[in-house]
């Protein structure tokens, strides 16, 4: 019997429409992903009704693009997948509608995923999954979500904190837009924090109380205070350098404080800001246990993720039915 699982995965939650095809959980046969930052560049952030419209423009070519990539015809697939929440509603049900058309015509089975999950899963597709040891703490931090996760199975996660305000990607946007940088604000401020001085502002760290809780939205205001005091002679570099250093110092040190609590046998960085070379150079040299990131083509929003935590839900008997319907506010524990 052919033991192999062959998973095509959709992905439209926000402002990338993306499919993949994935082998055993692990191997990407393709990923496909478009992107609609051009679109919303001129709007200093993703409009939801332009974003559902774009996806239905181009949801049809994409699917056809992964699975040609991968030689694959739909008869070939043992499943498919897709991002269920949290998202967008409009962009959800793109790539819902999408994956239940597939999956009736073709009689397979569908599982709806969460995308917080998703971005957990990358990190199957990024190190030698036989050599990850649960329990892991994973850290998510993208545009919507700054969560940390002890994983002590596939499947099982327990929350361990999370924002109180704005998720460190939104700040990260949010300041971009401050300094006048191009939208998203993340890698225009990563790239800027590499020349400036991430001491020339003593920003406020909000390492408040013993829990593992985050809250960026004073950050968010003491950047802005400190650009309005000198209109016209802002220090660009060294602004975004302290910036930076101030949200991943709040974030080294919850995540530091969480891995030595459960004693973790590594740390996984997830999401969009994981991408971000000060976080990953910062986490890799202060915290106790192994650290791992994707590449950055996984860390921002990607289908084979989805894909990749569909795998274990599939070989442990998960089935929807097809009526499902998509949840924005989906919860993963
Ligand atoms: O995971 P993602 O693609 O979408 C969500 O699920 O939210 O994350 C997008 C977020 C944006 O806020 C973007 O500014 C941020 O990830 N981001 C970065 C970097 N690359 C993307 N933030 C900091 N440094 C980066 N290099
Ligand atoms: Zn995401």
């Amino acid at each position: 019997m052919d033991q192999t699982t062959r998973i095509l995965a959709i992905e439209t939650s926000c402002d990338e429409t993306a499919a993949a095809v994935i082998e055993n959980g692990t191997t990407i046969l393709s990923n496909v992903i478009a992107s609609q930052i051009d679109l919303h560049a001129q709007y200093g952030g993703v409009f939801p009704e332009v974003a559902s419209r774009r996806h239905i423009e181009v949801i049809h070519p994409v699917v056809m693009q992964a699975m040609n990539e991968a030689h694959m015809g739909f008869d070939d697939l043992d499943c498919l997948a897709v991002t269920q929440g949290p998202g967008l509603v409009g962009s959800l049900l793109v790539g819902v509608n999408m994956a239940k058309g597939i999956a009736l015509g073709r009689h397979k089975p569908l599982l709806g995923i969460n995308h917080i999950e998703g971005h957990i899963y990358s990190l199957w597709l990024s190190r030698k999954a036989a050599e990850i040891e649960f329990p892991i703490l994973t850290l998510v931090v993208s545009g919507g979500h700054t969560e940390l996760y002890l994983m002590t199975d596939h499947g099982r996660y327990k929350h361990l904190g999370g924002t109180l305000d704005d998720a460190a990607g939104e700040a990260f946007d949010k300041v971009g837009r401050v300094l006048g940088l191009p939208f998203p604000g993340g890698p225009a401020i990563d790239k800027a924090a590499r020349l400036g001085n991430p001491n020339a502002y003593q920003f406020p760290r909000a390492v408040m109380e013993d829990g593992f809780n985050f809250s960026f939205s004073g950050l968010k205001t003491a950047v802005l205070r400190e650009t309005q005091k000198h209109p016209g002679s802002m220090r660009l570099n060294d602004l975004a350098a302290s910036f930076q250093a101030a949200v991943i110092d709040a974030l080294v040190t919850k995540t530091e404080r969480a891995a030595a609590a459960h004693g973790v046998t590594a740390v996984h960085l997830a999401g969009g800001v994981s991408a971000n070379s000060g976080l990953r150079q910062a986490m890799s040299e202060q915290i106790s246990v192994p650290v791992f990131y994707p590449p950055p083509i996984l860390c921002t929003d990607n289908a084979a993720m989805i894909g990749a935590a569909a795998h274990w839900h599939y070989v442990n008997g998960r089935r929807n039915s097809l009526d499902f319907d998509v949840i924005p506010s989906l919860q993963l524990a």
